[in-house]
């Protein structure tokens, strides 16, 4: 199973500042040279975290596999023809949210679905729906022409621990064979952390998980006796 690390809250934290630090593209790289398979990062409608100019300088500085998360709107789609990532993944985006909440209601929009997935993968570029593990979606998401999708394990996440673990479980299962039975890769990702992660090697064929939060949450745990130390040594 191969690990694309999202490095949005990167973004969030620099923007916090409006400066250059924590420096984007140095953090990806940092992620590759630790095992990362690829890079993740969703430009939003609104740019509030990642920003053009990031994808950008990624793709041209990184010899990686970039995957673009981003809602199904024209913009986006000229973008990604533009950029040319080796992988889209398409979200539903709604301004108001704090994540991405729930999958890509692909089923309810077929056919612009087929036509928006179309030119992106005759340009070659890997096309993922983010879906919810509901088989008609992933039978809408086959449908529209695209090689992936990518489930939203944000319901099993948030069960995890409780009773309802095992049923939240049991869907990703499901609708990660029926999608397989297809001929669809399946990835998966939303709110894995480090203790819910290991149940998706229960799921045979997974191709990649995207992880983002949990890792950049933790990075500060891990990092900051380091920050400090270097800091003291300049101070005292
Ligand atoms: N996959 C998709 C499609 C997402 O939208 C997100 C969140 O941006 C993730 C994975 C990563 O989720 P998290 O930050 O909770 O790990």
């Amino acid at each position: 199973m191969l690990l694309g690390v999202n490095i949005d809250h990167v973004a969030t934290l620099r923007n916090a500042r409006g400066g250059v630090e924590p420096n984007v593209v140095e953090c990806a790289k940092l992620c590759i040279l630790n095992g990362a398979d690829s890079i993740t990062t969703h430009l939003r409608e609104d740019r509030r975290h990642i920003k053009d100019e990031d994808v950008k300088l990624i793709r041209k500085e990184l010899n990686t596999k970039l995957n673009l998360e981003m809602a199904m709107t024209d913009e986006m789609q000229s973008i990604a023809l533009s950029v040319m990532p080796d992988a889209v993944c398409i979200v539903p985006e709604k301004r108001q949210e704090l994540t991405t909440e729930g999958g890509l209601d692909i089923a309810g929009q077929l056919e612009r679905g087929k036509n928006f997935v179309k030119p992106l993968v005759e340009k070659g570029i890997e096309v993922s729906l983010f879906i919810d593990p509901d088989k008609k979606q992933v039978q809408a998401a086959y449908e529209t022409g695209a090689q992936f999708i990518e489930l939203h394990t944000g319901t099993y996440s948030n069960t995890f621990g409780t009773d309802k673990e095992k049923q939240s479980f049991e869907d990703l299962k499901t609708a990660a064979e029926f999608a397989q039975s297809l001929g669809l890769k399946v990835n998966a990702g939303h709110g894995l952390n480090y203790e819910n992660v290991d149940r998706m090697h229960e799921i045979s064929g997974l191709y990649e998980l995207n992880i983002g939060h949990s890792i950049i949450a933790r990075s500060i745990s891990v990092g900051l006796p380091q920050a400090v130390k270097e800091m003291k040594d300049l101070v005292k």
